[in-house]
């Protein structure tokens, strides 16, 4: 499941759902009494796995799964197809992050049950791009006419690949792409998504040149699990770092957004300035997958 795979209707209903639950929770508290969702990660997460099994949990639900695949039958050479029709037997729904790209949708297809993309390779990271568009819809007030800078590792950076492709379905949206050279863009994404939708985009190596114009500071970090050789991710790892100076360029009301972890890309004292909203976006994410497991589950929105 994609955000890309529901239409801008749907996934307006969604967010209007995750609202409701943020408002409302109790009116939600048993809605998958019985349920089990189960979580199968095949590489390191703290908020993705953890924030699933909290809107299980919140939602009534239980929940079973594996944190690495260390910890699976993966490690005996078990294939992802496999596991996941094992999996079925056990649980309603699942989340699956894995390394590889396209491996949750090769798993969807040997699946009985919905599974969620928990995040695939440097691809796409769909719950997460849920997430952001709920943060930006809830705090700014609307999805279109933004103006977003997007920054640090833009090559491996599988959050903002799913996020660009989101928003580009939305009007008067204008993405100023903030890399060194080296973690510029793919291709795939300038060409096929920004060109092809005819979307306003910049690409800019300073940080300090695209603050002024900005709504929205989308900062990433630079992805060392993805790097070939060590040498290269230390040489670019420090290449920005959001600080106290930076802000005072920004605009009173822009607001940054980080996927997270973070690692050095934002000054811990950033965190205390009312602009910095990637704690709140953490909130968010639960909402987001409350909605979206009810929604899976055929206890929430109408997904066709
Ligand atoms: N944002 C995100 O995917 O964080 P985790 O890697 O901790 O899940």
């Amino acid at each position: 499941m994609s955000p890309l795979d529901l239409s801008v209707e749907e996934l307006a209903k969604v967010l209007d759902l995750a609202n409701d639950i943020e408002k409302n929770p109790e009116k939600y508290a048993h809605k998958c009494d019985g349920k089990i969702l189960a979580t199968l990660f095949y590489e390191p997460s703290t908020r993705t796995r953890l924030s699933f099994e909290s809107a299980m949990m919140r939602l009534g639900g239980k929940v079973l799964g594996f944190s690495s695949a260390n910890s699976s039958s993966a490690a005996k050479g078990e294939s992802v197809a496999d596991t996941v029709r094992t999996v079925s037997c056990y649980a309603d729904i699942c989340a699956m992050r894995h390394p590889k790209e396209g491996a949750p949708l090769v798993a969807s297809m040997a699946s009985e049950i919905p599974v969620i993309n928990a995040g695939d390779g440097g691809h796409q990271h769909p719950t997460q791009t849920l997430t952001d568009l709920l943060t930006i819809r809830s705090l700014k007030g609307r999805l279109d006419n933004i103006t977003i800078g997007l920054c640090g590792d833009l090559k491996f950076g599988r959050t903002v690949h799913s996020l660009i492709e989101a928003l580009v379905r939305y009007e008067g949206v204008k993405f100023v792409l903030i890399s060194p050279e080296e973690l510029r863009i793919p291709d795939y994404i300038r060409e096929d998504v920004l060109k092809a939708s005819g979307h306003e985009f910049i690409e800019v190596e300073r940080l300090e040149e695209a603050m002024p114009s900005l709504d929205l500071l989308y900062m990433t970090r630079v992805q060392r699990e993805r790097f070939f050789n060590e040498e290269d991710y230390v040489r670019m790892k420090d290449f920005y770092i959001l600080d106290k100076a930076k802000m005072a360029l920004a605009r009173e009301d822009m607001l940054v957004l980080h996927p997270l972890p973070r690692v050095n890309e934002i000054s811990v004292e950033v965190d205390a300035d009312p602009r910095a909203a990637y704690f709140k976006q953490v909130q968010y994410g639960v909402y987001v997958r409350m909605a979206l497991i009810l929604s899976l589950l055929g206890l929430g929105v109408d997904l066709c």
